[in-house]
């Protein structure tokens, strides 16, 4: 049985620098938290876990130690008060997310209303959002952007994982909203490139797997678009799961993982499935 592992499989370069950071972190020792997941990976939330890395809903409670930022970013108002207690912070908002953030903040400093095109209930849009202290929207499509208010001068940004194509048709509602528009493509292609990869992938094979956490939203759109052209997609997260009845019959097994999938979790499914391996001789 062969095993094909798509090229871009696992981390991205947000997510590898994160990571990077949180056990840097944990290794230095002393109290040490992240506000939030660091990734959506449940596999390495735990290792920080074991390393002394305590997982923070709100800053609220605490008055001394080195905090984490996420990946995908926290809000103004929290950054804010982990400076205002003298927190050290270790800062791993990726880069790209970091851009959004900037650049809602100069636009909203500019006297610009701003329009976040993205989830409003995702965590990183949360994060931009915060950045602005006028008037900000978000909005997930071009019709809602079709009831936005009008608009003398608009500024919009995307969140990172938004597809092109939805930037481009809310930028089209806004030229008909009103005067001056400024766009920053905020969009980052790792996501777009792993999936359509994947996509490529599951086409040429018998049966798909895709590693990643469940409460990853990216994993989960990389399965469903594996899905629609491999029906024998499964989605694990990690290699307890797989199951051998998977590759009866099975020539070639494709494999992807999440954005936030370490690369031991992928090595140990691919370990996993060649002991399944039935059209193996010895
Ligand atoms: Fe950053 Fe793009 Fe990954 S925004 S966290 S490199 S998906």
């Amino acid at each position: 049985m062969e095993i094909i592992l798509a090229k871009r499989a696992g981390f991205c370069f947000g997510v590898k620098r994160a990571t990077q950071m949180a056990f840097e972190a944990a290794e230095k020792g002393g109290e040490t938290y992240s506000l939030g997941p660091i990734i959506h990976s449940p596999q390495v939330v735990n290792r920080l876990e074991e390393m002394g890395v305590t997982v923070l809903k709100s800053l609220d409670d605490l008055a001394s130690g080195t905090i984490i930022i996420r990946s995908h970013g926290v809000t103004f108002e929290e950054l804010e008060e982990a400076v205002r207690k003298q927190l050290e912070v270790v800062d791993a908002t990726c880069p790209f997310v970091k851009k959004a953030q900037e650049n809602v903040q100069s636009l909203s400093a500019a006297g610009y209303d701003v329009v976040v095109v993205g989830d409003a209930d995702h965590p990183e849009v949360q994060g931009i959002v915060s950045f602005a202290k006028g008037k900000v929207y978000v909005v997930g499509s071009g019709d809602e952007a079709a009831r936005l208010p009008k608009m003398k001068k608009v500024g919009i940004v995307a969140q990172t994982t938004q597809s092109f194509e939805n930037l481009k048709l809310v930028v089209l509602e806004c030229l008909l909203k009103g005067g001056e528009i400024r766009v920053f493509n905020t969009i980052c292609d790792a996501t777009s490139v792993r999936q359509q990869e994947a996509m490529t992938l599951a086409r040429e094979v018998d049966c798909m797997i895709v590693i990643g956490g469940y409460n990853s939203a990216n994993t989960k759109r990389l399965a469903e678009v594996c899905a629609e052209f491999q029906p024998r997609t499964h989605h694990i997260e990690t290699a307890h799961e797989i199951d051998p009845a998977w590759f009866e019959g099975v020539n070639r097994v494709g494999v992807t993982a999440g954005a936030s999938t370490p690369k031991w979790l992928i090595d140990e499914v691919i370990e996993r499935v060649r002991d399944f391996d039935c059209t193996k001789t010895t």
